[in-house]
């Protein structure tokens, strides 16, 4: 796909056209700088494996595995209440849900109604500050591994839009091309860059408010981001991101790097054309990004900058089962925003796991399990509807409904969501009124433009820089 030409800010960096060539040859004349650059590999070298193995050991003893790569859990799924435990971070409770509601006047989200966003780290301090005037940013991303969203995607990313409209802050979204690029084999940086914008007319969908919302691309954005992410590299140990994050000693150098760059965007002085310096930080997430920001917690201590504040959510269970999440590297388990009605009646009733009986006599005898029926934990997440949902999960576990029938009911509310355009609509988008929400996203999707994506991609737009410098002044008053 052509791209068309992006202003200055945006513009292909010149040296990413000729990558410089790795430089092999000091090593190979001075012995003894090699020898010793093998010992202390070799100690990196054993303590990677070690964990290797101790990871393997943790699976065969049906142990769940959460990192930003990889979910694997047990029979019964990932056991959240044991990654609060061991991440250490705070269960939401009903109190907080509560405040949300009394601080914002709206009603929760359902995301947050139903403990799909189940833990956080700080967010009574975060609340506290907002209670006594103090504005927040919210700060969330993406990593471009496929051309378009899945439907997890789209749980932090609509909960963001929600948090966003209910306090009324900015918001700053990382595209991570770097980081694919890193990570994935054979991912060239040009390919990485055009996921990333691809990616981003899918978010942008999902109903950002342009006035309010600046995103980018690492490899466009790096320069300003840059001062902050050798703050934070100075202070990450490579031990510190191997124990964090397990990585190989085979592993490119880059990999390493990035946890830093993604650390960055969480304070405001990465962000100078339109916040204000020591703002306070809030990200969304689901819960396998966390390593990164118990890092980034522990160097803004050191730097005495304000710490952020996270929200976590649970995953999108994969199509097949909920011991692993939906997920982009492996195409099977998931829903794609760019999904036709089709497909997506025909992916579900072919891979969402039944939890219900084998056959029709089974299920009316016995009901189904609603723990582990994909379905039905779709149909929790989706269904804006709570009596509907409600009188689903009794009938189906009391076996008055069959799996087909609820795969059918699922069928028509994944669809509505990503409905394809139709010709004689008459959504506008950035209309002001009309409420954009998820039933809109594949209407919303085709109309948008490469200079919408500029747009949102311009740090220095007077319309992004007044409209919090007028928050700003109303806070102060
Ligand atoms: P990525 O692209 O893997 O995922 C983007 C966001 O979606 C969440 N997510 C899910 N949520 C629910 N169910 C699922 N099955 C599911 N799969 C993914 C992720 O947790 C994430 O919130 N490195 C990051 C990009 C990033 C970022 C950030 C994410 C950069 N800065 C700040 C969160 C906050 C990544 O590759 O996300």
């Amino acid at each position: 796909m052509q791209i068309a030409a992006a202003p200055a800010h945006l513009a292909q960096p010149r040296h990413l056209a000729t990558p410089p060539a790795p430089n092999a040859v000091r090593a190979a004349h001075h012995p003894g700088l090699a020898r010793a650059g093998a010992l202390s590999a070799a100690g990196v070298f054993f303590s990677a494996l070690s964990r290797r193995r101790k990871l393997a050991a943790r699976r065969a003893e049906g142990e769940q595995v959460v990192t930003p790569w990889e979910v694997e859990a047990g029979e019964d799924g990932v056991d959240y209440d044991k990654l609060i435990e061991t991440f250490g971070c705070q269960p939401i409770t009903s109190e907080q849900i509560e405040r949300i509601e009394r601080l914002t006047g709206k009603r929760p989200h359902r995301f947050l109604r139903r403990g799909l966003f189940f833990s956080h780290r700080d967010l009574d301090e975060l609340l506290n500050a907002y209670e006594k005037g103090e504005a927040f940013y919210i700060y969330t991303g993406r990593g471009p591994s496929s051309e378009s969203l899945h439907l997890g995607h789209l749980v932090p990313f609509l909960f963001t839009k929600w948090l966003q409209e209910a306090f009324d802050v900015p918001l700053v979204i990382e595209l991570t091309d770097d980081e694919k690029f890193l990570f994935k084999k054979d991912l060239t940086i040009e390919e990485s860059r055009r996921l990333a914008w691809e990616n981003a007319k899918d978010i942008i969908a999902c109903g950002f408010d342009p006035k309010k919302t600046f995103i980018f691309r690492d490899s466009d954005y790096i320069q300003q981001l840059y001062p902050v992410t050798l703050q934070i590299q100075k202070r990450i140990s490579l031990r510190t991101a191997q124990n964090t994050f397990g990585f190989d000693p085979a592993d490119n150098i880059g990999k390493v790097a990035f946890a830093a760059v993604q650390a960055s965007p969480a304070f405001s002085i990465a962000f100078p054309d339109f916040l204000e310096p020591g703002r306070r930080c809030f990200v969304p997430q689901a819960i396998d990004q966390d390593p990164y920001f118990r890092l980034c917690r522990r160097v803004a201590e050191d730097l005495k900058w304000p710490k952020p504040a996270c929200i976590h959510s649970k995953f999108l269970p994969a199509l097949q089962g909920h011991q692993t999440k939906m997920s982009a590297s492996v195409a099977s388990t998931a829903l794609y925003m760019t999904d036709t009605e089709k497909k997506l009646r025909k992916k579900i009733n072919k891979h969402a796991f039944s939890g219900g009986g084998k056959t029709e006599e089974e299920q009316r005898e016995h009901g189904a399990n609603l723990d582990v029926d994909v379905s039905y934990q779709y149909l929790k997440i989706w269904l804006e509807d709570d009596e509907e949902l409600e009188r689903i999960g009794e009938d189906y576990a009391a076996g008055k409904l069959l799996t087909g029938e609820v795969k059918k009911r699922l069928g028509d509310v994944v669809s509505e969501i990503v409905r394809e355009h139709q010709e004689d609509s008459d959504v506008l988008f950035f209309g002001t009124e009309l409420e954009i929400n998820e039933s809109f996203f594949l209407q919303a999707r085709a109309r948008i433009e490469d200079a919408t994506v500029e747009r949102f991609m311009d740090p220095a737009r007077e319309e992004l820089r007044s409209s919090f410098a007028k928050k700003l002044a109303t806070e102060a008053a």
